[in-house]
C-alpha cells in the first residue's frame, strides 16, 4: 500500500464557487503551490499528497481539495466501470470502511449523473470484495472516503476528496446569524476587494462576524484549517502513524508562522445578539476584533482611510426597509478615499450609489445570484 508520505506527484483540483477562481488562483500561487492554472470551476495544481494536506490547511478560498486518481477515455457505462477498476482502491479504502460517490456527467450514454455515480461505486466495491465477499458500505452523510467522478467530452476523471467536510467548516462558527456568509466566500471577498491586510477594515453589518474574523485570520497569517479536528484524508486506509506524525509537524510549523500584530478590524451591527454571536465566534477563532453595537446610519465608520467589506440585508429584510440602500449610499459618499466592497443580490444598492464600481463580480451565495461591487470613493 502506498503511504501518503511517498514522493509521488499528483494533480489536484481546488474546487471553488464560480466567480472566485481568479482569487483562488492568486492565493494558491502565493502559498507556493506548483503548476497552478486559472480554470473555470476549480483550480488545478500539482504536488505530493502532503502538498494536498497543506492546501486543506492553508487555503481560505477553496471549498474542497481533490486529488486526481485516474483519467481515461469514456463513452459508455462499461468504459467508466473498467476505468475506475484500474485504480488500486485498497490503498485508500478498506472493506470495513464507508464510501460516498458523486458524479457529474455530460456524456450521452451516461447522461444521468446518479447512474454514473452508481457505476463508479459498483466498480469500487466489486474490486474490494473480490475473493472475500465483504465490501464497504455507502454513507452519504459521513463517509470515510469520498469519491468524485467527472465525465465529459468522452473522458472521465476520478478524484478523491481530501477535505471531508467542506473547507468552509472551519470550526469557529459557534453561533450563526440570520444569513451567515460562507467563510470561504468571505475570504474571497477580502482578496477581491484588494485589502492589503494593513489598512483598517470595518464590516458595519457584521452579523455573526464572518468577514471580520476571516480578515483577522488572514492578517494574522493564521492557517484556517488549524481549527479543524479532522480532514478527509486522515480517514483513508493509507493514513498511518508516520503520516499522523508528519501532519502534526506540519500543523506545528503553520501555527508557528502566525503573526502577533494586527491591523484595526471593527465588527459592528445594530443587533446586539449578532454582536454577541460575532464575539463568541471570534473568541473560538482566536482573533481579537473591536466590536460595536450601533446602527450604521447613525454611527457611520470614521477615519481618514479604510476598507469596508460587507454583506447588507437582502430579501424580506430589505423589503421591510426599502430606504436602506439610499441611506447606505449616503454614508459611503462621505467616506472619501475609502474602498468599499458590498456583496448583494439586490440591484437597489448599485442604483443608489452614484460612483461607478471598479469591480462587479457575480458570485452565487445562499441560493441567490449576488454581485460583489467594489467602489473607490472619490
Ligand atoms: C446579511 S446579514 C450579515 C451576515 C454576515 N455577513 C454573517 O456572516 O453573519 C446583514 C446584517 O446587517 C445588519 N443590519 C441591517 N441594517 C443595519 C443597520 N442599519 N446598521 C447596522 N447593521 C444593520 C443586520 O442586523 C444583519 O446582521
Amino acid at each position: 500500500m502506498t503511504s501518503q508520505l511517498s514522493d509521488a506527484i499528483f494533480e489536484f483540483h481546488a474546487a471553488t464557487i464560480p466567480g472566485t477562481e481568479n482569487v483562488l488562483c492568486d492565493e494558491l500561487r502565493e502559498l507556493g503551490f506548483a503548476s497552478v492554472r486559472l480554470n473555470r470551476g476549480g483550480i488545478p495544481f500539482r504536488g505530493t499528497m502532503q502538498d494536498g494536506w497543506r492546501a486543506c490547511l492553508q487555503s481560505r478560498i477553496a471549498a474542497r481539495i481533490q486529488v486526481l486518481l485516474a483519467r481515461f477515455p469514456c463513452r459508455t457505462p462499461d468504459d467508466l466501470y473498467l476505468g475506475v477498476q484500474g485504480v488500486d482502491w485498497k490503498t485508500f479504502i478498506s472493506r470495513t470502511q464507508t464510501l460516498a460517490v458523486s458524479a457529474v456527467s455530460r456524456e450521452d450514454a451516461l447522461s444521468h449523473s446518479g447512474f454514473a455515480a452508481l457505476k463508479v461505486k459498483d466498480a469500487i466495491v466489486d474490486q474490494l470484495r473480490e475473493g472475500v465477499g465483504e465490501r464497504p458500505d455507502v454513507d452519504r452523510e459521513d463517509a470515510d472516503v469520498r469519491v468524485f467522478a467527472h465525465v465529459a467530452n468522452q473522458k472521465a476523471a476520478v478524484y478523491l476528496d481530501l477535505a471531508g467536510e467542506p473547507l468552509n467548516k472551519r470550526g469557529y462558527r459557534k453561533v450563526a446569524g440570520e444569513a451567515p456568509l460562507r467563510e470561504t466566500i468571505a475570504a474571497a471577498l477580502l482578496r477581491m476587494a484588494g485589502w492589503d491586510r494593513e489598512t483598517p477594515l470595518t464590516d458595519p453589518m457584521c452579523g455573526s462576524g464572518t468577514i471580520a474574523i476571516e480578515a483577522a485570520m488572514w492578517a494574522g497569517n493564521m492557517a484556517p484549517g488549524l481549527l479543524r479536528d479532522q480532514f478527509g484524508f486522515e480517514r483513508w486506509a493509507n493514513y498511518d502513524e508516520d503520516a499522523a506524525v508528519a501532519l502534526r509537524l506540519l500543523r506545528g510549523k503553520l501555527r508557528g508562522a502566525a503573526k502577533g500584530t494586527m491591523p484595526r478590524i471593527i465588527a459592528s451591527d445594530r443587533n446586539a445578539d449578532m454582536i454577541e454571536a460575532a464575539r463568541q465566534n471570534a473568541r473560538a477563532a482566536g482573533v481579537k476584533l473591536a466590536f460595536r453595537t450601533h446602527d450604521l446610519v447613525t454611527h457611520p465608520p470614521a477615519g481618514e482611510k479604510g476598507f469596508i467589506v460587507t454583506n447588507p440585508p437582502y430579501g424580506q429584510r430589505l423589503e421591510m426597509a426599502p430606504e436602506f440602500p439610499r441611506q447606505l449610499a449616503a454614508v459611503c459618499s462621505r467616506l472619501h478615499g475609502w474602498r468599499i466592497g458590498i456583496l448583494t443580490a439586490s440591484p437597489a444598492y448599485q442604483q443608489a450609489i452614484s460612483a461607478k464600481p471598479v469591480q462587479a463580480i457575480q458570485i452565487p451565495n445562499g441560493g441567490l445570484d449576488c454581485t460583489f461591487l467594489v467602489y473607490d470613493m472619490p
